[in-house]
């Protein structure tokens, strides 16, 4: 079964802002130990700490501003953080 971001072509890394993507609806899980290699989504390699993803179930297509620094006071989501710090 294909997942929902595939194709979304995420950075795979931290950076000083959001991932921006239009977002098919489905089940997303947005990494938080910022050690997935296919960042801002969970790849599963946080199974190794204590650290979980935040799940997000989007029920219809949307554009989405990923948090990908790390820094959201309202994860999944951008909420500006990195233009403050
Ligand atoms: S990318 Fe904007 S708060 Fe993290």
């Amino acid at each position: 079964m294909p997942r929902p971001h595939e194709g979304l072509d995420p950075p795979g890394r931290q950076q000083d802002g959001p991932f921006v993507a239009k977002c098919p609806p489905g089940k997303y899980a947005h990494c938080q130990c910022q050690r997935s290699a296919n960042y801002p989504f969970c790849d599963g390699t946080h199974r190794e700490g204590d650290v979980k993803p935040v799940k997000v179930i989007l029920e219809e297509e949307r554009t989405v501003a990923w948090c990908a620094c790390g820094k959201s006071g309202d994860m999944p989501y951008c909420d500006g953080s990195h233009a403050r710090s």
